[in-house]
Order: C-alpha cells, then structure tokens, then sequence
C-alpha cells in the first residue's frame, strides 16, 4: 500500500483540546482561534460538541461558536454529537456535518454517555433520520478504538462490527478515536487492514492522542496503510474528561510538519498554524505539549550571534 500524496487534517482542538479546560474560555476567544485555524488554510474543524452542558459545561456556547464562524472559505465545520438532540441542536445551529459517537467498550460507553453501546447505536438511527431531513452527512467516531483504561485491549472485531452499523446506517466515514493513547504501530495497521477488508468503501480517519508519545509512529503506520484523513489539536491540548489518564491529541503543527517532510499535501501554512498554537497556549495559560511551535519548521535558520561561542 503506498502513502497518500494528499492528507485531510482535521483540527478538533475547539472541541477536544477545549473540553477538558476548566474556566470557561470566552465565546468571542474561541471563535478568533479557529478563524485563524481558517486563515491558515485547516480545511475542516471540530469547532464544538452538541452535548448536555451539564457534561460539558465548556461547550455550551456551541451554537453561539458556530455562528461567529468565518464560513467565506468553505471550511468544513463539524460538530460532535452524543445522541438526537444533539443532532437537532446542531442542524438548527447550521453546521455543516455531524459526528456521532460511541466507545468500542462498554466501561467507557457508559462513562462518556450513560449508556450501552448498542443502546448508542441504536439512538443513531434518529440522529441519521434527522441530518437526513437536513441534508447534512454524518460521521461516526469510535472511542477506546485501540485499546479502554477500564477494560484494556479492545477486540479488533468489535470495532469492525461498529464501523458496519455506522456504514448501514449511512453514515460517510469511520474515525478510530484512540481516547487515551494506547495505540501502536501493529495496532494501527490491524485495524486498518480489518476494516479495510471487511467495511470496503468506508473512509477510515484516524484520531491519534499522544498520551505514551506514539502518536506520530501511528501516523507513520496509518499513512503507510494508506490512510489518507487524520485529526489533531493545535498546541497539542486536548483529552477525555471522562477517562482516566487522558492527555494531550497529537499536535496539528507537528503534525503537518511531518507531512511536509514526507512531501505530503495539505494546503495548511505551517508559519501561520504555529501562530495559532502559540496564541492558544497564551489564551489557555501553561506550557503545552505542541514541538514545531516552539521550535519553528526545522529551515528556519537563526542568527548566529542569538548564541555565545563555547570556547575554553
Ligand atoms: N444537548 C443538550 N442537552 C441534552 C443533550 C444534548 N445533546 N442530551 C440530553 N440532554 C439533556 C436532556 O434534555 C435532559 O435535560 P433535563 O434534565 O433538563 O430534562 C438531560 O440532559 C438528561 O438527559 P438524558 O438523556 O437522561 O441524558 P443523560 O443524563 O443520560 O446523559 C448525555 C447522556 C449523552 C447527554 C451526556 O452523558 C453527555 O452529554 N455526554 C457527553 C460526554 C462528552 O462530551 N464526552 C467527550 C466527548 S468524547
Ligand atoms: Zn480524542
């Protein structure tokens, strides 16, 4: 299988990096961030989720996000969505795409959403009916897909089975969430094979969390799989508030980076996306984990005398 020529980024900082923050980051803050996600040519942004603002207290102002939104570029904006009414909050909002989700394992199903997996699975069936009516196309995301902090190792065929109903249920794209890093190499190409084979035609997107520092060993894996779609968090900020342990997605900028070097296409300017994570790391007030940011692409060159000369 040989590597993509093009990669689709998808930036989930707005709603994955932000969810786990604990002050309210202010409505007007988080529209100017991915708005210069836009302006730095991110072709499709998580901008929030639709989900109870009990759960979530961070996301609540989604649909207000939504609306201050520069939209002129045509930038996709895909909102997370747990069940129907979230479904109907965001068709009503206007966004462009859903993405539904439920876990490979029922530990964390039950934690993230209070309920089965196959009672998840079953409530989609509205949540289809309703983007149907609607127009708008739905993604279908899977949690703990590579492995749950409550139930370790996920079978491969249980998430096989999940992308299947997602595909019968009409459904655009799979994306294997990896919530708390425990994916791997051998993992990542077992799972694309798997799906691969037994879900043809459903596009695999792969979301990669950086928790035990694989994250780009996986990218490696998922491109030389071919996979072609892949999500990320500006700065690196990101995790799972209801899994124990979770840290940080893998960081857009160096990640984009990488598909630079590889001379892989995404349309993004890296100068620019590192501004934005530099502005993210200042609106959220500690160090992140996020590399390029700091460094810069590796040809930007520094001025000798910024040094002392080490001599004896
Ligand atoms: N948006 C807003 N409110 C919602 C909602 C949604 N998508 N879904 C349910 N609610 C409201 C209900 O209207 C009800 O409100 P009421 O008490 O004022 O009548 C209340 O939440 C309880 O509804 P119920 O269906 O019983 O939900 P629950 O308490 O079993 O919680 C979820 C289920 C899915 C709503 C909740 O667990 C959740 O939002 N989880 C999201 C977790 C998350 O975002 N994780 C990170 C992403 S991976
Ligand atoms: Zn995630």
């Amino acid at each position: 299988m040989s590597r993509p020529s093009k990669v689709m980024v998808t930036e989930v900082g707005p709603r994955d990096g932000f969810q786990i923050e604990h002050d309210f980051i202010p409505t007007e803050t988080k529209i100017a961030l991915i708005n210069e996600l836009i302006a730095a040519g991110v072709p499709r942004v998580e901008f929030s989720s639709f989900v109870s603002p009990r759960a979530v207290p961070q996301l609540a102002d989604a649909a207000l996000v939504l609306a201050g939104i520069d939209r002129s570029r045509g930038t996709e904006l895909i909102a997370l969505v747990p069940n129907a009414k979230g479904a109907a909050r965001a068709v009503e909002a206007g966004a462009d795409a859903l993405c539904v989700f439920v876990s490979a394992s029922e530990s964390h199903n039950r934690k993230n959403v209070n309920r089965t997996v196959e009672e998840s699975l079953a409530g989609f069936e509205e949540v289809m009916q309703i983007a149907n009516r609607a127009g708008t196309p739905v993604h279908g995301a899977i949690a703990t897909a590579f492995g749950c902090p409550f139930e370790g190792d996920m079978p491969v065929g249980q998430v096989g089975r999940i992308a299947q109903r997602f595909q019968d249920l009409g459904m655009v794209g799979v994306s294997l969430g990896d919530t708390t890093g425990m994916a791997t190499p051998p993992l990542v190409v077992e799972r694309c094979r798997h799906l691969k084979k037994h879900v043809p035609g459903l596009p695999v997107t792969l979301h990669f969390h950086n928790t035990r520092g694989l994250g780009l060993v996986n990218v490696m894996a998922g491109l030389d799989e071919g996979v072609d779609s892949y999500e990320s968090s500006f700065a690196g900020l990101g995790g799972c508030p209801f899994a124990p342990g979770a840290t940080g997605n893998i960081c857009t900028e160096d990640l984009v980076n990488l598909l630079n070097e590889l001379g892989i296409e995404t349309g993004i300017d890296l100068s620019a996306l590192c501004g934005v994570a530099r502005h993210v790391e200042q609106v959220i007030g500690r160090a992140l984990p996020g590399q390029v940011m700091k460094a810069g692409p590796r040809l930007n060159l520094r001025a000798e005398d910024e040094v002392r000369t080490a001599v004896g």
